[in-house]
Parts: C-alpha cells; sequence; structure tokens
C-alpha cells in the first residue's frame, strides 16, 4: 500500500516519448517535467490558469479539439503531441487574431525585447495578420506616477486581474464591459488612480505584452539592456517582493 505522501503517477507520451508524471498535473506541467516548452500567454505559475489566451493547445490522440494544455489534466496512457501541423497552424491562427487588434508599434514599444506575443510571433513565423476588422480604439491610463496601463496592448488574458487577487490580496483591478469594449479596469470603469491601487507592480510582472509597462524606468533603457533583480517594494511598507 502507498503511503499517504508518495504522490501517484501516470504515464504518458509527450512528443513521442514516454514519461511519468505526477496524478494531478496539468498537460502543460508533465510537458515541462519532459523538458518541452509549450507557449502561454495568460498561465503564470503564481497565480491560478484561466485557459483564454489558447496559445498553449496541443493535440491529444482521441480528441477532435485541440485542448489548452494548461487546463487540462493528464490521464493515464495518454498521447500528447505538442508540435504537429495541426498544433502549430492553431497557434499561429491564434497570434493572427491577436495582432488583428493590436497596436503596429513594435519598434518603439516599451516591452520590446520583453514581449511575449513578439517572441511567439517571431518564433511562428507571423509577421502580420490576414485579418481586417474593427480595431479597439482605448485610451492609456497615465494618471499616476508609477505605471502605464496601454489599454490597447491588453490582450485580455486576465493575469494582472489575478495576481492583484491571488497573490497581492488587493483586488484592485477586474474585467469592465462585455465583447468587444471588454477592457480590465479599477471599479466603475475608471483608471487606476481611483482605485485603491499601491503600485506594487505585481500586474506589471505577469504582463505578456506592453499593456503594463513602468513610468520610472521608461525611455531609459531597452529590455536587453537591464537585469532583472528581486527586490523589495518600499512605497507602503508592507515590504512585498517582486522581480
Ligand atoms: Fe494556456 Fe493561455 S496559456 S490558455
Amino acid at each position: 500500500m502507498k503511503g499517504s505522501d508518495e504522490m501517484e503517477h501516470v504515464s504518458i507520451i509527450i512528443d513521442g516519448k514516454k514519461v511519468s508524471v505526477p496524478k494531478n498535473s496539468t498537460v502543460l506541467e508533465a510537458a515541462k517535467l519532459a523538458g518541452i516548452e509549450i507557449p502561454t500567454l495568460c498561465h503564470h505559475p503564481a497565480i491560478s490558469n484561466t485557459g483564454s489566451c489558447r496559445i498553449c493547445v496541443v493535440e491529444i490522440e482521441g480528441h477532435k479539439n485541440l485542448p489548452a494544455s494548461c487546463v487540462y489534466p493528464v490521464q493515464e496512457g495518454m498521447v500528447i503531441n505538442t508540435k504537429s501541423e495541426k498544433v502549430i497552424k492553431s497557434r499561429q491562427h491564434i497570434l493572427e487574431l491577436l495582432l488583428a487588434n493590436h497596436p503596429k508599434d513594435c519598434m518603439t514599444c516599451e516591452a520590446a525585447g520583453n514581449c511575449k506575443l513578439m517572441d511567439y510571433c517571431y518564433d511562428y513565423g507571423v509577421e502580420d495578420s490576414r485579418f481586417e476588422g474593427a480595431v479597439s480604439k482605448r485610451h492609456v491610463d497615465d494618471n499616476n506616477p508609477f505605471i502605464q496601463r496601454d489599454y490597447e496592448k491588453c490582450i485580455l488574458c486576465g493575469a494582472c486581474v489575478k495576481i492583484c487577487d491571488e497573490v497581492q490580496g488587493n483586488n484592485v483591478i477586474d474585467f469592465a464591459n462585455r465583447g468587444f469594449d471588454t477592457t480590465i479596469s479599477a471599479p466603475f470603469n475608471k483608471d487606476l488612480d481611483a482605485g485603491n491601487c499601491v503600485y506594487c507592480g505585481q500586474c506589471m510582472s505577469v504582463c505578456p505584452t506592453g499593456a503594463l509597462t513602468s513610468k520610472i524606468s521608461k525611455g531609459k533603457a531597452r529590455a536587453w539592456e537591464t537585469k532583472k533583480v528581486l527586490t523589495t517594494c518600499s512605497y507602503c511598507g508592507v515590504g512585498c517582493n517582486f522581480y
């Protein structure tokens, strides 16, 4: 009989490699354990998964659709392909859809060199979008001394909402409006300075694009000229650590 602290494992095949992983793993976690990297935008290890961006899709034998690996649990005997033609095409399609509603100012964007959307477009050979349609025009929230929120660059992954709630316990921001008008804001669709934001910067640390950038470092150096270090915020005295 197994001890209560002994973790149960299942055997799966991922990209032709047989691996044994903890029974309660997601496919994304299992891939990581197998040394296989799957792209992610809304996933961050510090917060719970929503499966909102879909860039992490994989092919699983016996499944018609491509599930999001960050929210899909492994099962004994599962056969997973993370790089099939169907998977690659689907990820390219998702990137094109995101680009269709995204500003094309990457050359001067503060997040250039530190943008997952840019990295994946490069990795998957997506130079432009075939999809033309309405582009959302939203304002830039610049009313505070620390964080600039460029809503046009927001892909609505929700990572900033989750880290503010689940890690910081502040719960300052959330989704507002619906459909094409969906945005992220402080209560009553207001800018950050109208809420009880303490400007800890955790939202910036998980943003996968240039939607959330630091006004302190803006224009001083590009991402590849700087080094991330663990630091302690001295703004409010709580002493939060972040990179
Ligand atoms: Fe899995 Fe976004 S990373 S859906």
